[in-house]
């Protein structure tokens, strides 16, 4: 393969580096190349200025440090944690609901995974007044790969197979991003899946139309974005195995409860839309190529569509 550009990528060992590095690959136009160090030394720094883009897939902490330095020398960072999300005037890369990154930004904030899968379901309802911007409950299940691979207590085999909890209830470092970028205030707890990879999103909301209106609504906001899925009915078309390895959201609307609350429900892969398919879209974007490269098909474009039966089998 004949690549122009390149793509420095810090924090390859990491389990979102890792599968940033293999979509990239497979990456027609661009080629990924490991910076392999722990400080942006000067043996680093030149392997980053001889790339296009520098993508930091590091604790936040770390990412910070790196983003300073490489900014100052004039770099263009992706960065996918969340050492800038929350900056004044930072480009969020969430293509569907922010558009393209700014050409000519010099960093670019991929989302976090529990804020993709929330914002994609919500944004569009509260800036069509579907629902109420107050009030707003969401609930979040991820598999074990969503902290990184560092060893943990909690994470140990023993402690999640056949099991599942809580965690960071009322402390969850995404609950401030989904805020901002919502522009609404929500109650947010978060489980621990016994699974690896992939998360369901379940918000629930306060409509002020009826649950078709919405589900139509939704199906408007996402028509011309073929990586968006709004299914019929929530169901076990939502289940996580069908969005694992892809950069498909899907997005589902519940009858409306007895209380008068009504369920929206949003599946993503979090090492792929949450993290690296995210980070390959808004690349693409923001370098000016087609949307697609390196990217798994949407689903729209697969004969059925829509998650089929067969594919719910083990
Ligand atoms: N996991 C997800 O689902 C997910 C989703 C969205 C966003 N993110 C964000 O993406 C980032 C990476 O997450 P992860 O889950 O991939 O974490 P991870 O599995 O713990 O990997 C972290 C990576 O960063 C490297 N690293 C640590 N300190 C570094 C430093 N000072 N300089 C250079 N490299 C350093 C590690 O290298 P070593 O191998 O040498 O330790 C490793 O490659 C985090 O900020 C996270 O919040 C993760």
């Amino acid at each position: 393969m004949n690549r122009d550009l390149s793509l420095a990528i810090v924090g390859a060992s990491g389990y979102a580096g890792q599968v940033l590095h293999a979509l990239m690959m497979h990456h027609p136009c661009i080629e990924p190349r490991v910076i392999d160090a722990r400080e942006p030394d000067d043996a680093a720094l030149v392997q980053c200025a001889a790339c296009d883009v520098v993508a930091l897939a590091t604790p936040s902490d770390a990412a910070r440090r790196w983003a300073e330095i490489l900014l100052r020398r004039g770099h263009r960072v992706l960065d996918l944690s969340d050492a800038h999300r929350l900056d004044e005037g930072v480009c969020y890369g969430l293509p569907e609901l922010e558009g393209p990154p700014t050409p000519n930004t010099p960093l670019v904030a991929n989302p976090g995974c529990y804020p993709t899968a929330a914002l994609l379901a919500l944004r569009p309802l509260l800036k069509a007044r579907l629902v109420a911007d107050d009030g707003i409950a969401i609930v979040g299940a991820s598999g074990a790969s969503g902290a990184g691979k560092g060893l943990r207590a909690d994470l140990h085999f023993c402690e999640l197979a056949g099991n599942m909890f809580p965690y960071k209830v009322g402390q969850h470092r995404h609950t401030p991003e989904i805020e901002r970028y919502l522009g609404a205030p929500v109650s947010f707890v978060t489980q621990l899946l016994p699974v690896t990879r992939g998360m369901l999103v379940t918000a629930f909301v306060r409509p002020r139309a009826s649950a078709a209106h919405v589900l139509d609504g939704l199906r408007a906001a996402y028509e011309m974005h073929p990586w968006v899925s709004v299914l019929p009915e929530p169901g076990p078309s939502l289940g996580l195995r069908h969005v694992v390895g892809t950069h498909q959201a899907l997005l589902a609307v519940g009858p409306q409860e007895r209380s008068g609350l009504l369920p929206i429900f949003s599946t993503i892969d979090n090492l792929m839309r949450g993290a690296a398919s995210q980070a390959v879209h808004n690349l693409n974007l923001w370098l000016g190529l087609s949307p697609e490269l390196g990217l798994p098909p949407p689903l729209a474009t697969l004969p059925s569509g829509l998650p089929g039966m067969s594919r719910m089998l083990p």
